[in-house]
C-alpha cells in the first residue's frame, strides 16, 4: 500500500513538487511508495503545468484535511489563513504534516508545535527556509550534538539580488528595486523581502532549531534595506567590505558573563536582521544574486555553510520532497526492520564511464625547439583528432625551448590522448611538462 498525499496548493512550488514526484526515475526508490492521492486549490479552471486524474483535484481543501485515507498533508498553498487552521486540523486528524510556510510557523509554531506532539505526528519544514538548501535537517540532526554559537544567513533573495546589482552597477535601490520587479524578481509589493521581514521568519526558525528554544517573532530585531544607498556601497568597497543583508542568530553567553548575568536557565541569544558590512575575505561576501547561504558555527564542528537556490519551483520541490521522502521512511519503519533513509538501500553497481570516453577542456604546456611552423604543426595534429583549440599562447622560452600553452574545446580524452601521442613523435616538441583538465 503507497503512503497517500494531500497536496494543499498547485502553484510553483506544489506544481514542482507534483512534477518531481511524478518523475520517479534514478531517484530514491522510497518515491515509488508516495501517491499523489489529492491535491486541493482555489480554482479548478486554471490551466495546469501538470497532468493529474480528475478526481484528484479539489478545491475542498478541509475534506484533504480530515480523509482518514491521507497519510501525509504537505501545505504549499502560502499566507497564514486558511493554511494555519488546515495545518491544525489535519494534525487533529493525526496526519503528518509538510509544510513550506515559514510566515506561518514563525508565527504560530508554538501552536502548531504543540498539536503535533501531543497528536504524535511530525511537522517537517526543510523548504521554510532557504528553498532548496538542506539546512533544517541538518541542524535538527547532522549538527545537533554541536554547541551552535552563530547561524548567519543570507535568506532573502531578491534583498541579496538587489544588493549584488546596486554593487556591480553602482545603481540606486529604487532603480534597481523598479527593474527586479520588471524581472520577476521582486514581488509587487516587495515590503516582505525589502523590509528584512521574510528574513526575520526565517532567521526566527532557524534560531529556534539552533539554540533549541521557541522564538517569539515580534522579539526579532528587524531593518531592511530601503535606508541602503549606492555611496554607502562604494565607500563599504574602499573600505574592503560588501554590504549585504544578514540574518543572524547569535549565542549572547560571552555578553552575559560580561555583563555578569548569572547563567539562564534557557538560551540566550540575539536575534536579528539588519544590512551589515561584511569583509570581502568572509564566506558570505561572495553569495551574490537571489542565491541564499546560511553559514552555521560551532563547537566542536567549527564553522559550516550551506550555499544554494533559496527559491524555485525545483528547487523547493527539491526540499519539500525530502521531508515527504523521510516521512514515508519514518511511516515504513513500523512495518520493515531497518528506515530505508538510513539503511544502505542500494544492490546494483553504477555504470562508470571509462575515462577515455569524459568529454573536458584541457590545458597543456609544451616544451617545444624554437623553430618556424611548430604551432601550426600542433594544430594540425590535435585537428587530426578532432580537438580544437580555444586559446594558444607563446609565453616565452626555458632555456632554448619555447613554451607554448594551450586551451581546449570540450573534447574526448580518448582523442585528446591520440592527439598528444601524435605530437610527442614531431621531432619539434621535447617534452610536455604539463597536463591539466579546466573546469
Ligand atoms: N515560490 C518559491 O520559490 C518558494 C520557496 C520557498 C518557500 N515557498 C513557500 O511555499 C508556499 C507556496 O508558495 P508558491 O510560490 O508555490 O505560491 P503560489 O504559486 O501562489 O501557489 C499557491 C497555491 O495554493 C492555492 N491556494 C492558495 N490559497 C488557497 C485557498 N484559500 N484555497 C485553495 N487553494 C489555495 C492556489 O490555488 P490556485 O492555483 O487555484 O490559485 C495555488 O495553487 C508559500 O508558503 C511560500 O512562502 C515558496
Amino acid at each position: 500500500m503507497g503512503v497517500k498525499l494531500g497536496i494543499l496548493g498547485l502553484g510553483t512550488v506544489g506544481t514542482g513538487t507534483v512534477q518531481l514526484l511524478q518523475d520517479k526515475g534514478f531517484r530514491h526508490p522510497l518515491l515509488q511508495e508516495v501517491e499523489i492521492y489529492r491535491v486541493g486549490v482555489r480554482s479548478l479552471d486554471k490551466p495546469r503545468a501538470v497532468t493529474l486524474p480528475e478526481s484528484v483535484l479539489t478545491t475542498d481543501l478541509e475534506a484533504i484535511v480530515i480523509d482518514p485515507a491521507v497519510d501525509i498533508v504537505v501545505e504549499v498553498m502560502g499566507g497564514l489563513e486558511p493554511a494555519r487552521s488546515l495545518i491544525l486540523k489535519a494534525i487533529q486528524n493525526g496526519k503528518h504534516v509538510v509544510t513550506a510556510n515559514k510566515a506561518v510557523i514563525s508565527r504560530f509554531g508554538d501552536e502548531i508545535f504543540t498539536a503535533a506532539n501531543q497528536a504524535g505526528v511530525y511537522v517537517m519544514l526543510e523548504a521554510a527556509v532557504g528553498g532548496g538548501i538542506p539546512v533544517i535537517q541538518p541542524l535538527k540532526q547532522s549538527l545537533s550534538v554541536n554547541r551552535i554559537h552563530t547561524v548567519t544567513g543570507i535568506i532573502n533573495g531578491t534583498t541579496n539580488y538587489i544588493l549584488t546589482r546596486m554593487q556591480t552597477e553602482g545603481s540606486n535601490f529604487s532603480d534597481v528595486l523598479a527593474d527586479a520587479q520588471r524581472l520577476g524578481y521582486a514581488e509587487a509589493d516587495p515590503t516582505a523581502d525589502v523590509d528584512g521581514l521574510d528574513a526575520a521568519d526565517k532567521i526566527a526558525i532557524l534560531a529556534s532549531l539552533a539554540f533549541g528554544g521557541r522564538i517569539k517573532l515580534k522579539d526579532v530585531y528587524s531593518e531592511g534595506i530601503r535606508q541602503v544607498s549606492k555611496t554607502d556601497i562604494a565607500y563599504a568597497e574602499k573600505l574592503g567590505f560588501v554590504i549585504k543583508l544578514l540574518a543572524i542568530a547569535q549565542s549572547a553567553a560571552p555578553l552575559a558573563a560580561i555583563a555578569n548575568r548569572t547563567t539562564p536557565s534557557s538560551p540566550l541569544i540575539s536575534v536579528r536582521v539588519h544590512p551589515t558590512l561584511v569583509p570581502k575575505a568572509h564566506p558570505l561576501a561572495s553569495i551574490n544574486g537571489v542565491n541564499n547561504a546560511i553559514l552555521v558555527e560551532g563547537e566542536p564542528i567549527g564553522q559550516v555553510m550551506f550555499f544554494g537556490p533559496g527559491a524555485g519551483a525545483g528547487a523547493t520541490a527539491s526540499a519539500v520532497s525530502s521531508d515527504i521522502l523521510n516521512l514515508v521512511a519514518a511511516l515504513k519503519k513500523s512495518k520493515t526492520a531497518l528506515n530505508q533513509l538510513l539503511a544502505c538501500a542500494h544492490q546494483d553497481y553504477c555504470q562508470i564511464v571509462p575515462m577515455a570516453e569524459l568529454v573536458t577542456r584541457f590545458y597543456a604546456r609544451f616544451l617545444t625547439k624554437d623553430q618556424p611552423g611548430v604551432i601550426g604543426k600542433l594544430g594540425t595534429c590535435f585537428g587530426n583528432h578532432g580537438v580544437s583549440l580555444e586559446s594558444v599562447v607563446q609565453t616565452g622560452f626555458q632555456g632554448e625551448l619555447a613554451e607554448i600553452v594551450v586551451v581546449t574545446h570540450d573534447v574526448q580524452e580518448g582523442d585528446f590522448r591520440q592527439a598528444l601521442t601524435e605530437i610527442q613523435t614531431l621531432t619539434a616538441v621535447d617534452s610536455i611538462p604539463s597536463l591539466l583538465r579546466v573546469l
